[in-house]
């Protein structure tokens, strides 16, 4: 279980996250949506090591993530999918996977090779392609490629910072099915999205933040309902 409590992160004077308290229980599709500058990707890079909080607490299971070192945090199941894909362009797709598996390294081939195999057996345009320089893939395609290298890790729990973000309509559903798919096999997911509808329709229960504060929280399909965010955020 991923537990945020009392969250606060500064940016210098500007109080990004306030008092933000997020549960992820295993196997939930859990979805954080919010507006632009709402603080979302914030909180994923304060799980994920690479900002730092001024106060509150983050543990994964039995594991204080705030104290963990960010390349270390991998290592307990947490995988991120970050804002933006964030491939590397100038490596192959075969690298970019490689590098989603870096901790296993040298030390355990067999285990790299099994789980490159499951990422070409559910993404066999990967497969095709792997030769391929990443920097030549579509935006759609880098977001797959982002959620294979991701997969790479064998996680427990992967963060995914809007993956539907800069995507045609056909391939938005196709990734909230990669994500039903992928959480369907065991995996817990947290999702941070714009893409309210969405990420409603597929998530079991959302966080809404606005300005760094959580102002509701609850059954996703209940919030899909909710006037306020009909309003606010579903163009109702
Ligand atoms: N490196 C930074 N330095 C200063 N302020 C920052 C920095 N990164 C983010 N902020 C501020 O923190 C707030 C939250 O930003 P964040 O990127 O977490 O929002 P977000 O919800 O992910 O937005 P978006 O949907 O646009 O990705 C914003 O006001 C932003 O301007
Ligand atoms: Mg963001």
């Amino acid at each position: 279980m991923l537990k945020v409590e009392n969250l606060n992160v500064h940016y210098g004077v500007i109080h990004a996250i306030e008092d933000v308290s997020i549960e992820v229980n295993d196997g939930e599709i859990v979805t954080l949506i919010g507006a632009n500058g709402a603080g979302k990707t914030t909180i994923l890079h304060t799980i994920t090591g690479l900002k730092k909080a001024t106060s509150g607490s983050v543990t994964w299971d039995d594991t204080n993530l705030l104290a963990e070192e960010p390349s270390k945090i991998i290592t307990h199941g947490v995988a991120h999918v970050p804002e933006g894909r964030h491939v590397f362009v100038d490596m192959t797709v075969r690298e970019n996977l490689e590098m989603g598996a870096y901790m296993y390294g040298r030390k355990d081939k067999d285990k790299v090779i099994e789980r490159m195999d499951h990422v070409f057996e559910r993404f066999p345009r990967l497969k095709e392609r792997q030769n391929q320089l990443a920097g030549t893939f579509s935006g759609g395609e880098q977001q797959m490629l982002a959620v294979g290298r991701a997969l790479m890790s064998d996680p427990k729990i992967i963060l995914m910072d809007e993956p539907s973000m800069g995507l045609s309509p056909l391939l938005v559903q196709e990734i909230f099915d990669i994500i039903k798919e992928v959480n369907k096999q065991g995996i817990t997911v947290l999702l941070v999205e714009q893409n309210a509808k969405m990420a409603l329709k597929v998530a079991n229960r959302a966080y809404v933040l606005e300005t760094g504060k959580i102002k509701l929280s609850g059954d996703a399909k209940e919030l899909l309902n909710n006037d306020d965010v009909r309003k606010a955020y579903l163009g109702a």
